[in-house]
């Protein structure tokens, strides 16, 4: 069967500079721009001009810059919005105006004071107004996770003959359920008249940690696209992590879907994304955290040791990270010491491995992690222990 390719959308320097304490200045948001152009991401969703002239100056800029990806801006349904959306991005080889609104209740009653009639309306008119600026327009449909999937498909249709592109359907709040959002977009897929001719798009927020895995039902239900961002950065929660999203796919060819991202550039950008909005990666995050590919423990690292196969399903190479580490911890064993020492060139027979690790083990019960420096101070330590090490009991290894 032909691998169906997936768009990936990202939305890093706008969903994701909405997370608090972000504030990217405009050099640097040109510089992940090139990153995730370079990375292969087909849209980079460059921000929402109307929301500041610092944000407006950013997407502009990055229009200037950007060839090979889609820039995209985002709008409300206002015409106000979608002037300067496209002011901001016209400059771009390929640009999209993103416009939309909300189509759940509650939005409807609480946040428009308004009723559905007058959603279609507005919705339709923002795509059509839009449209006069370019061809590709991206509608989103606001909460579209909380709202009635026959609501919705009304919706979509009606913006469909507007004229949008692609159509947005997001899970704004994180409320879904995987196996409710891919029957949402199953929904969309079979009910809505021209639906074959958009893409239609993914955008899942975390709230329940479910972000991911509503972003795969969505494919796997029909979706083409798929929004996210670097290191999962965004409102509250955050949105589906490109990183997960973009590896899951590639791990599992059974699923026979594949992106343009170049996976092996992926730590690179994540860090990249980390240091210039100030957002630490958590350390067990997948893919991208510190621990990703460290192992600690004595039973998984003497697995590792034996063969890497025993407790790793990805290889790091394939996102960009050398090789995994052993980490030297009080969990740790007799395999990983001996390991470790080898790197530095130190071979020890099993007296001698015995010793220093009742030594190492001391050291390790105080500290968090035993580094290079401290197993030479060990063996220094061992060594003072004359009655049970011998020289000849360590080889030391020209390396
Ligand atoms: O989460 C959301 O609904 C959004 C839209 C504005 C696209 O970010
Ligand atoms: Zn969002």
């Amino acid at each position: 069967m032909k691998k169906k390719r997936i768009k990936i959308f990202d939305t890093s320097l706008r969903d994701g500079e909405q997370i608090p304490g972000c504030k990217l200045k405009t050099k640097e948001k040109i510089k992940i721009a090139k990153k995730l152009e370079e990375l292969g991401v087909d849209v980079i969703e460059a921000g929402f001009p109307i929301s500041s002239p610092g944000d407006y100056n950013s997407v502009q800029e990055i229009s200037k810059n950007i060839s090979n990806s889609v820039v995209c801006a985002l709008s409300r349904a206002l015409e106000k919005d979608i002037n300067i959306a496209w002011n901001a991005i016209k400059f771009a080889k390929k640009p999209r105006i993103h416009t939309g609104i909300g189509t759940s209740n509650y939005h409807i009653r609480y946040k428009f004071n308004s009723n559905k009639e007058k959603i279609i309306e507005i919705a339709e008119k923002a795509v059509k107004y839009a449209k006069k600026f370019t061809e590709d327009v991206e509608f989103y449909a606001e909460d579209a996770g909380r709202t009635e999937n026959i609501f919705l498909a009304i919706v979509c249709e009606k913006v469909i003959k507007s004229g949008a592109t692609v159509i947005n359907i997001p899970d704004t709040t994180g409320y879904c359920l995987p196996k409710e959002y891919g029957e949402k977009i199953n929904f969309l897929k079979e009910n809505v008249k021209g639906i074959h001719k958009v893409i239609l798009s993914t955008h899942c927020h975390n709230d329940l940690g479910l972000a991911t895995a509503n972003s795969l039902y969505g494919v796997i239900n029909g979706a083409e696209q798929v929004e996210c961002t670097i290191n999962g950065i965004g409102e509250r929660a955050g949105n589906t992590s490109l990183e997960e999203i973009v590896m899951i796919m590639k791990q599992n060819p059974s699923l026979n879907f594949y992106t343009s991202i170049k996976t092996r550039q992926l730590t690179d950008v994540s860090s990249l994304v980390s240091k210039y909005t100030g957002i630490k990666i958590q350390a067990n995050k997948a893919i991208v955290g510190m621990n990703a590919f460290s192992h600690s423990s004595g039973i998984h690292q003497d697995g590792v040791i034996k063969n890497k196969v025993t407790y790793e399903s990805i290889n790091p190479r394939d996102v960009g990270v050398d090789r995994s580490s052993i980490v030297l911890t009080a969990r740790s064993g007799r395999a990983a010491l001996s390991y470790r020492y080898k790197k530095l060139g130190i071979i020890l027979n099993k007296s001698s491995l015995d010793l220093v690790y009742s030594i190492f083990l001391e050291y390790a019960d105080k500290n968090i992690e035993i580094t290079d420096k401290e197993l030479m101070i060990i063996l220094e330590k061992a060594k003072l222990n004359k009655k049970n090490f011998l020289h000849s009991d360590i080889r030391i290894n020209v390396i």
